[in-house]
């Protein structure tokens, strides 16, 4: 059990608090889950790209998944050995290109063919062979927020089959080009596999027509996109995602990559903020309190649900309010029309779900730093990032003051 008021008190607040112990069990999991495969578990450092979140992947054993060379070098920086490490991504720079190359990682996923155009030239003025795989859209609907959906022909992720079958083919004639892989995430946060397994057959179905052709590739890379509970969702067991996947592959000596991020860190992660006032404005009750849309934004982005537990000493008068922050926004709540205690100043709420998309989507907006984290490993806190001071927030800006 966590000590939130212990740790509000070491601390201060607002704060996030990861669970690494959560992290490893929620990986050792998926792992097990495709056992009797050779498999990749390339965790999306987007999810939580916290060094220390990362390092503790990489001492699992895990890759990496990466959006950006700022990613690509995080995961260096955490210890994730380059021939785990894949780059995707709808729009790569030349320079970030250019650096995947020199890093030797495992793979490129091309999301376009003028990206295979510019990865191929790039290749060449480095007088090298990149290693790529296609990401494929298999124009599948994953019934998930319209937000975090990207597998379908509506949204601009990957390439139709036709065009994945024609760049495999150039990919396949060129001597700076080494096609290695095929690639599709359908959207993130998914909670039913029949998307899933009906993108993953056509996805196998377009490797099996491209042995036709003497095509081999190595590595079949499911994306991720597990969802989690953030409230009564039924999510999807581990064990029959990869039944259904495996299923797909029968008489293909494929590797399995897997690029979870949601699954690994969504429910080790806490946000724990402090109330600062409750206030009535005619029939509405809010509740505000010192965090804000600023350190955690899938409320106010996507209307997403997080649970919302107090830690007071009052329990019996209960109230629907809406929790918010001091932005100067009326996007900046964290629930609306939530049940809960009676508040004090100086409560804490424990926002949970917190480890996915959480302190990464943060910003300094309304000049607010960027809360602490800390991590819970055996029992044991430490903090793995500094609270943002308000030197931190303008020394760049200094730098140009006359
Ligand atoms: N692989 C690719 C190519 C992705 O685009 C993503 C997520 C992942 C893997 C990891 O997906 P996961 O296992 O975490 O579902 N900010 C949104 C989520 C955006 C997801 C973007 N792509 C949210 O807060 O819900």
């Amino acid at each position: 059990m966590i000590n939130f008021k212990e740790l509000a008190g070491e601390y201060k607040t607002p704060l996030y608090i990861y669970d690494l112990d959560y992290m490893s069990a929620q990986y050792h999991e998926l792992k097990a889950a495709f056992k009797g495969r050779k498999s990749i578990m390339a965790y999306a450092v987007k999810a939580n790209s916290n060094l220390s979140v990362v390092k503790h992947f990489a001492d699992l054993g895990s890759g990496a998944d990466c959006v950006s060379i700022g990613e690509v070098r995080r995961a260096f920086l955490a210890g994730i050995p380059s021939y785990k490490i894949i780059f995707s991504g709808v729009g790569k720079t030349d320079d970030e290109i250019r650096e995947a190359i020199e890093k030797d990682i495992l793979y490129i996923n091309v999301e376009s063919e003028a990206e295979l155009g510019r990865v191929e030239l790039i290749a060449k003025e480095l007088n090298s062979t990149c290693r790529i795989s296609i990401r494929v859209n298999p124009n599948i609907d994953p019934k998930t927020h319209p937000y975090i959906s990207t597998g379908l022909h509506d949204n601009k992720f990957g390439v139709d089959l036709n065009s994945a079958k024609r760049m495999y083919i150039f990919a396949n004639n060129s001597e700076h080009l080494d096609p290695v892989g095929i690639h599709f995430h359908i959207g993130s946060q998914l909670t039913e596999l029949k998307p899933i397994y009906e993108s993953a057959e056509i996805v196998a179905d377009l490797v099996r027509s491209l042995q036709n052709i003497k095509i081999e590739l190595k590595f079949f890379d499911i994306g991720g996109g597990l969802g989690v509970k953030y409230d009564d969702e039924v999510t999807i067991n581990p064990y029959d995602y990869a039944q259904a996947i495996l299923g797909t592959l029968k008489g293909l000596d494929l590797t399995v990559v897997c690029e979870p991020g949601r699954f690994l860190t969504a429910n080790a992660g806490y946000f724990l903020t402090k109330v600062l006032y409750e206030k009535q404005n005619g029939d509405k009750k809010f509740v505000v309190v010192d965090g804000a849309m600023n350190d955690l934004l899938r409320p106010a982005l996507y209307g997403a649900y997080h649970k919302i537990e107090a830690i007071t000493e009052n329990t019996a008068e209960m109230q629907k309010v809406d929790i918010v922050g001091p932005v100067c926004e009326s996007g900046d709540f964290f629930a609306k029309n939530y049940l809960l205690p009676k508040l004090e100043h100086n409560d804490l709420l424990v926002i949970h779900s917190a480890g996915s998309y959480g302190f990464g989507m943060g910003s300094n907006y309304n000049t607010r730093g960027r809360s602490a984290e800390i991590a819970i490993k055996e029992g044991k806190a430490r903090v793995i990032r500094k609270r943002e001071t308000f030197d931190d927030l303008v020394a760049l800006e200094l730098e140009f003051l006359d």
